[in-house]
């Protein structure tokens, strides 16, 4: 062999030699000879799917710096033709032994790498059908949708309809029908907003009062919860805007008692069989005579507490037997039909149960607030 040849030889020798260095970290992932057999477990290969994607991008750095355009190996296959003739074969064949025994083993890795990596995919891609389904984060109906919903079970078990009226009103219905008449005092603690045209927000759902007769005509039960407004600064106790639930009933031969007995078995159904009322004379136009309820304190039951301001009682709202000039106003004769009514707070109620110390926060819509509801 010519010393050029020998020379050559040489180079590629350690050509080769390099690459084995280069190599060695995947030789890990070549097939195993077990019994004259090849074999390859791919899950001993322990690698994230992007580090296995890793793995495959650096192989193929290496064979493009072992066998691609610009390596030392290709430089050295452009001499072939370059050897003297009778050389020119064996020199040949060397360089391709080189060559082959490092992309046999390149594309080994290869192969074995490929399927590491589809195994790894369709693992995370794999749907188990039989899971059950993530259940969506829920919301819940708002602590005042939710006591009004409360409110209007108990008044449904007891025969009564829920009725709904417009939130802007006329004067009619907000007080002349409910013998308010213009300049009467009773209209100032009710002051409320006023549009141009006449129109105004109710102060108070007892205007559902009128329509509802006028809809139905009596015998009638009916509740009423809805949104009042009131010219209110806002403060602790106080909104521009609150809940009411009415309730009316009126048919034949109806007096006081069935009042009492109605508003006695709602608390009880509401706070429990062991709550007491009491009824305080009072002033309402559209009642005659007109009452304030009161119930035991749930909290304390009637000892005295601070939610009950030591006094046992808290305040349900107001009441009374609907005065005759309110059914005369809308053509219903006295003389055949008498009935109750009554109004109480909704967000009032449930400030207490829930022992808030500012109304306020029921019509911020703080989400961390409402969650704990
Ligand atoms: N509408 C009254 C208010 O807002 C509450 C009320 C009192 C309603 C007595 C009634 C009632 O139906 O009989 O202050």
């Amino acid at each position: 062999m010519s010393s050029e040849v020998a020379g050559y030889r040489a180079q590629a020798d350690s050509i080769r030699e390099a690459f084995e260095r280069k190599f060695e970290r995947f030789a890990r992932f070549l097939n195993k000879r077990i019994n004259g057999e090849n074999v390859v477990d791919v899950t001993e290969f322990n690698l994230s799917l992007e580090e296995a994607q890793a793995e495959l991008r650096a192989l193929s750095d290496l064979e493009t710096w072992y066998v691609g355009r610009k390596s030392q190996l290709s430089a050295l296959k452009k001499l072939i033709g370059k050897v003297s003739p009778e050389e020119r074969s064996g020199f040949g064949q060397y360089l391709l032994l080189t060559q082959i025994a490092g992309t046999d083993k390149i594309a080994e890795v290869e192969s074995n790498l490929q399927s590491y990596i589809w195994k790894k995919r369709s693992e995370r891609e794999r749907v188990d059908v039989t899971l059950p389904g993530r259940r969506p984060r829920r919301g819940h109906l708002h602590p005042i949708t939710q006591l009004r919903q409360r409110i209007e079970d108990i008044f449904v078990s007891m025969g009564y309809a829920v009725e709904d009226g417009p939130e802007v009103e006329t004067d009619f219905y907000n007080f002349t029908a409910l013998n308010i008449p213009e300049l009467h005092p009773a209209r100032s603690p009710q002051d409320t907003f006023y549009t141009t045209g006449g129109l105004s927000l109710r102060s108070q759902t007892s205007t559902v009062q009128v329509h509802a007769m006028q809809r139905r005509r009596p015998p009638l039960r009916v509740i009423a919860p809805g949104r009042v407004f009131r010219r209110d600064t806002p403060d602790a106790t106080h909104n521009p805007m609150f809940f009411q639930v009415e309730g009316l009933l009126v048919e034949r031969g109806v007096q006081m008692g069935h009042l009492k007995g109605t508003l006695s078995e709602f608390v009880r159904r509401l706070f429990g069989a062991g709550t007491r009322t009491r009824f305080r004379p009072s002033y309402f136009p559209f009642t005659e005579p007109s009452m304030e309820a009161d119930y035991s304190c749930f909290k304390c039951n009637g000892a005295g507490c601070r939610l009950c301001k030591g006094s046992g009682w808290i305040e349900l709202g107001g009441s009374g037997m609907v005065h005759p000039n309110v059914l005369r106003a809308i053509g219903i004769n006295p003389d055949e039909f008498s009935g109750f009514a009554f109004g109480l707070g909704i967000d009032r109620m449930c400030g207490l149960m829930y022992e808030l110390d500012d109304i306020r926060l029921l019509f911020e819509n703080d989400v961390r607030f409402l969650e704990q509801f």
